[in-house]
């Protein structure tokens, strides 16, 4: 082989040292969120897209949000997640103003682009309310490990969020369209599914009613890997499934409207109904003996 071609080579393979996501699915973060200063490799940061970036760049996709005051109806969840309420009150089968019981699973349908050419990803913005927050609360308490501090603080441009209180970070959300070989076994979409203790990939396959080996299979996992609570997991969803069992919470969505997770477009907007309304009532109480 000629001396060029072999350096050609080696460079391609350390570039892409497992395969391209066209062709593979993503790997798992394991717990590597946890070390915020120390790993900053790309899995921490998101879900590749690069290369010849997979037949799509834009999709529709789901993430998992456990319900949690103040986060607990359709529209405070999609003012956090930068989704709709609507689209989410179609998906889980409630109403827009519904109260959400504590730690319910709601499925949060979001677009996912490969906007920034390297991590799929949706982004939505944070309000940075305290100076006690950091990059790691925001991402694992508030955002339930739908974000990592490595990814926040790399958007960020900004070492020191507690210089930032009052003002907007860029969330980047963890999401993937499905893969080549994916959309031909059938997949429509990913769901990024939030571990938390206890489950199991058996366990996760059952809640959504999805063949145990393709999770593994999209998460690049075997069946002896360990799942970590707060990090997220790829839940392939087929279409297909839709003829057959309409009432599936994906197959609602054909018509789901979705903001394009532009930072400015549900803040900016002056609605309302996108400010959440038990915070309203509580900010009201502690107003108002100030007030003159
Ligand atoms: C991450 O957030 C969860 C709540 O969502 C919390 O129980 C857990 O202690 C947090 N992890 C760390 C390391 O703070
Ligand atoms: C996990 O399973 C793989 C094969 O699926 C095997 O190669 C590996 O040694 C196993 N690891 C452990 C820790 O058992
Ligand atoms: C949606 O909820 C209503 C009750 O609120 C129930 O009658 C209906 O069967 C549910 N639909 C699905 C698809 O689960
Ligand atoms: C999301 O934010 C990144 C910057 O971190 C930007 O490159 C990208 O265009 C944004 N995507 C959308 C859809 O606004």
């Amino acid at each position: 082989m000629k001396p060029y071609l072999v350096r050609f080579l080696s460079i391609f393979f350390l570039v892409y040292p497992l395969c391209r996501p066209s062709n593979c699915q993503q790997s798992y973060q394991e717990n590597r969120q946890l070390s915020c200063e120390q790993d900053s490799s790309e899995i921490t940061e998101g879900y590749l897209c690069y290369g010849s970036a997979g037949p799509k760049t834009l999709c529709q996709s789901y993430v998992t949000f456990r319900s949690r005051p103040p986060y607990d109806s359709p529209i405070s969840i999609a003012s956090l997640l930068g989704s709709e309420p609507s689209s989410i009150a179609l998906v889980n089968n409630i109403s827009s103003i519904d109260k959400i019981p504590s730690e319910t699973i709601v499925i949060v349908p979001i677009s996912c682009s490969c906007s920034n050419g390297i991590y799929y990803q949706h982004n939505t913005s944070y309000k940075i309310l305290t100076s006690t927050e950091t990059y790691f609360s925001v991402a694992n308490n508030t955002y339930q490990g739908l974000s990592t501090c490595q990814a926040l603080a790399d958007q960020n441009n900004d070492n020191d969020i507690k210089s930032a209180v009052g003002s907007n970070l860029m969330v980047p959300l963890r999401c993937a369209c499905p893969s080549a070989n994916q959309i031909a076994t059938g997949v429509s979409s990913l769901l990024s599914y939030i571990v938390t203790w206890g489950d199991s990939v058996t366990s996760i396959a059952d809640t959504f009613e999805v063949n145990e080996i393709s999770i593994l299979e999209a998460n690049m996992l075997s069946l002896n890997s360990t799942l970590y609570p707060f990090t997220s997991l790829l839940v392939p969803l087929k279409s297909e499934n839709c003829s057959t069992n309409p009432a599936k919470f994906f197959c609602s969505c054909a018509n789901c409207s979705l903001t394009d997770g532009s930072t400015e477009d549900h803040i900016l907007k002056p609605d309302g109904r996108k400010f959440p309304v038990k915070l309203v009532i509580i900010l009201g109480i502690i107003l108002s003996p100030i007030a003159p």
